[in-house]
């Protein structure tokens, strides 16, 4: 099974025929936006709220400086994802699955029981909360590896409270508003591992998609660029800011503000001279949260949007699909 992990294999001669993207659905990448970049909000300053507003309605990304995670625990957050994916296939392999249901894994690509072409990527994902009832379930090696990310998770989690508040403030609703609506929220981490691939404008290490989750919280390799935003029909490469968060809003978020903010497609292409670590942190409704927008945001200018439905079913919905299929939120 673990020979199915690219991170196994030193040297990738050439790009197999399961990675080879038609030629419709290939990255262009010498058409990308490399000298814009999204919005960086400093989250110490005293406009953050108007700021998360102007950023969430123009590109439903922003990069966040002074967030109140520590800067040692991002580079050591860093640092073990990589001695993860440096492990031998053997000790990998133990932790190798290919069941979306299950609750810590390592796999490849995306879903690939479901998608046709795949993805140049490895990854482990892993259920955070609660800590207590997860981490004893996680890797122990590397050795530091429980004790890291666990202190990573339960910072990032309280920025994402923090985050989840200003967004509420910015839709002018109460400041608790979205806190409460997405209840006890799972928290989910993936760690990404794209190698260096021989052949990047062939294929993607993640295809365009939107989060189906409410927010994202990446912390991006802060040595090669690779994540790609879609604004206004073009694809905008974010450049990585040392220490800085990238922040996503995702489809709940979408639904939430009844589209006021948008769910962005964004996608994370490879790299033929270095490999690119990525941790992904997704905080999620529960599974019986109700999403549905409050009253105030539904006006005679800009009536409901969306059926409301439960998080549970909406999370079942998208991992029946493929990964590059449209959101699925449904319209009235
Ligand atoms: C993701 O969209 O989940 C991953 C993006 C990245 O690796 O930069
Ligand atoms: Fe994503």
């Amino acid at each position: 099974m673990a020979a199915a992990l690219l991170s196994n294999v030193t040297d990738h001669a050439s790009l197999p025929s399961s990675y080879v993207r038609p030629e419709s659905q290939r990255p262009c990448l010498e058409e990308v936006i490399t000298n814009a970049n999204i919005p960086t909000i400093d989250l110490t300053s005293f406009d953050v709220v108007a700021q998360v507003a102007q950023a969430c309605s123009s590109y439903g990304f922003f990069q966040v400086v002074n967030h109140g995670v520590e800067v040692e625990l991002i580079q050591e957050m860093m640092e073990v994802a990589l001695e993860f994916f440096r492990l031998p296939a053997e000790e990998k392999a133990k932790h190798y699955s290919d069941d979306p249901a299950k609750k810590m894994r390592l796999s490849t690509s995306f879903n690939i029981k479901k998608e046709t072409v795949r993805n140049w990527r490895d990854y482990l994902r892993l259920h955070c909360y609660p800590l207590d009832e997860f981490v004893p379930t996680w890797p122990s090696n590397p050795p530091t590896f429980k004790e890291v990310v666990s202190t990573y998770c339960s910072e990032v989690r309280q920025l994402g409270m923090r985050l989840l508040r200003a967004i509420s403030l910015s839709l002018e609703l109460e400041e608790d508003y979205l806190v409460k609506v997405l209840g006890e929220q799972e928290q989910h981490m993936a760690i990404n591992h794209y190698p260096k691939c021989p052949e990047p404008e062939l294929t993607y290490g993640l295809q365009a998609h939107t989060d189906p989750n409410a927010l994202t919280i990446l912390l991006p390799d802060p040595t090669v660029a690779g994540l790609q935003v879609l604004k206004d029909g073009q694809w905008i490469a974010v450049n990585p800011q040392p220490n800085a968060l990238v922040i996503n809003i995702g489809d709940q978020l979408q639904a939430l503000s009844n589209g006021r903010y948008k769910s962005v497609q964004h996608r994370a292409v490879v790299n033929k001279d270095k490999g690119r670590t990525s941790v992904a942190s997704f905080l999620c409704p529960c599974n019986n949260a109700i999403i549905s927008p409050p009253e105030k945001l539904i006006t005679d200018g800009s009536p409901a949007m969306y059926r409301s439905y439960t998080y549970d079913e909406y999370y079942k919905k998208f991992w029946s699909k493929n990964l590059d299929d449209v959101h699925c939120l449904e319209l009235f």
